[in-house]
């Protein structure tokens, strides 16, 4: 059984000395009581990667992550960031293909294949996100929407990438920063379909860890982070305050 991955993405939420402290008081917080099978992935805005990565110094167990990077080593990119960038500021983890990246700013399947594959090359820990649309869902096309996010997102990923370096998230659109969690039967059904695609797809696919995502709180952490293949969680907006995060990740 791979660890519980509790995973805190603060989006574009936070300046540098608002990020220590909550890294900070997320550290006191849990590290007496982390039950030996949970890790804990702090997720920052880049300004405070460096900053949050202090806060984590010898702390087993915690694991700091980029929200996005390009997949280029360098160059003429304005405004974007690196996979070295990432790793040099203290980086082990980085998300690609979250529900904003692609439904905000456009991110495109070949892309995020694109995106995958340069990331794990360079040395990070992917976790790769899918999910359908509220509109997908009611047209009953969820499998549809997942297997064609997961064949061609992953469509560059070698068959034997270890398990440890590749995850990936399901956070329905619908859930995601609405308050309303998606049914535990509703995870379920995605969740064991993404595990039947990723033991297709890879053989170590058994093993990769799934994190499910979407208005995750402290009250419903426990039903979703019981179910089979359910790794792990992605939390947003309940991982900002340390204090509430802190439930999450021991509830
Ligand atoms: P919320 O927890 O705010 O719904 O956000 C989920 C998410 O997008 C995590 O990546």
């Amino acid at each position: 059984m791979p660890k519980k991955l509790m995973a805190a993405n603060w989006k574009m939420f936070k300046t540098w000395e608002e990020a220590r402290q909550t890294a900070r008081e997320l550290v006191v917080g849990v590290r007496n009581d982390l039950p030996p099978d949970r890790e804990v992935l702090i997720l920052p805005p880049f300004t405070a990667l460096r900053g949050v990565s202090e806060m984590l110094v010898q702390q087993e167990s915690f694991f700091l992550g980029g929200q996005n990077f390009y997949p280029a080593d360098q160059g003429a990119f304005t405004g974007e960031i690196s996979p070295d960038q990432l790793l040099d500021a203290g980086c082990t983890h980085a998300l690609v293909g979250h529900s904003e990246r692609r439904h905000v700013l456009g991110e495109q399947d070949d892309f995020l294949a694109f995106k995958v594959s340069f990331g794990l090359e360079r040395g990070l820990r992917i976790i790769f996100c899918v999910g359908e649309t509220l509109q997908e869902r009611k047209a009953a096309q969820v499998e549809q929407v997942l297997t064609r996010q997961l064949v061609q997102g992953l469509a560059k990923v070698p068959g034997d990438t270890g398990p440890g370096e590749l995850a990936a998230a399901y956070e329905p659109v619908w859930a995601i920063g609405t308050g309303q969690t998606a049914g535990t039967e509703d995870i379920q059904e995605a969740h064991d379909f993404v595990r039947a695609k990723l033991s297709e797809m890879f053989i170590h696919g058994r093993e990769m860890r799934i994190l499910y995502g979407g208005s995750v709180k402290p009250g419903n952490t426990p039903s979703i982070i019981a179910l089979d293949n359910v790794d792990g969680v992605l939390v947003g907006g309940s991982s900002l305050n340390a204090e509430t995060f802190s439930r999450i990740v021991l509830a």
